[in-house]
């Protein structure tokens, strides 16, 4: 069965002449291309912040407009970015923009043809908890420092403990040393209060590897409660 919008190939977007014994590309090959991506955008990208752009609502009135300059900055050079391990830490208070930013970057990257991966912190540490019942710890782990560009929503809601501590660490460390790229977002604005909630060597990782961009504002699901 093939899957080829022209029945040319055999649905792997490749043609392989016999004769030569070389493969090229079949003319269906962009399509395949466009919807394996347009795939890992649905599966990484949550409903709500599918269709966001830098040029739109909400992102337009995201204060202050220079986090959101360096936001765009950082997307628009995202291959050199993920190739030198750079990140982004978005700090501020609830509701006003810092996921949705994020989201731009995690975009970027997967438009990029680059692989992602994003979770709160709190539902990878879940995820986590379950591949110990399973036997498939090693597997997420080795996905979770391998992926181009981790994204990693709401550091510091979770609950502690020694435990959480030491997985957030292994990720962040492991992925320190292969310089790869994290973006993360937290609610908590001064460093020694993230210290003390995620440990101080986590945190100076994460310094090293992230440029800090606050985001100032009120909490914006306010505005969208019905009157
Ligand atoms: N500056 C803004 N103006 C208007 N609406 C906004 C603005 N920023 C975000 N929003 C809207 O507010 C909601 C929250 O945005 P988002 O999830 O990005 O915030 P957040 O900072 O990550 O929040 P939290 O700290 O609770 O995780 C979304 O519905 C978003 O569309
Ligand atoms: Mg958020
Ligand atoms: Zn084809």
């Amino acid at each position: 069965m093939s899957d080829c919008a022209f029945g040319v190939c055999d649905g792997s977007g490749f043609v392989i002449d016999e004769e030569s014994n070389t493969a090229y590309d079949c003319r269906c090959r962009p399509q395949i291309i466009a919807r394996r991506r347009a795939h890992s955008l649905s599966a990484v990208i949550p409903k709500i912040y599918q269709g966001i752009g830098f040029d739109r609502f909400p992102v337009t009135e995201i204060e202050p407009q220079a986090t959101v300059t360096a936001t765009r900055r950082f997307a628009g050079r995202i291959d050199e970015m993920l190739d030198t391990g750079r990140g982004l830490w978005f700090m501020g208070t609830y509701g006003n923009g810092k996921t949705t930013l994020a989201m731009l970057v995690t975009q970027a990257a997967l438009e990029a043809g680059r692989t992602a991966a994003r979770y709160t912190l709190p539902d990878l540490l879940r995820q986590i908890r379950r591949t110990f019942d399973t036997g498939s710890h090693a597997d997420l782990f080795k996905q979770l420092v391998s992926v181009d560009l981790l994204h990693v929503d709401d550091i510091g809601a979770e609950q502690t403990t020694p435990w959480v501590l030491e997985e957030l660490y292994s990720i962040v460390n492991a992925r320190y040393e292969e310089q790869r790229s994290i973006v993360i977002t937290t609610n908590i604005l001064d460093r020694e209060t993230l210290r003390e909630q995620i440990s101080e060597r986590t945190v100076s990782r994460l310094t090293e590897m992230c440029d800090e961009l606050q985001v100032l504002g009120p909490d914006h699901r306010m505005d969208l409660r019905p009157a």
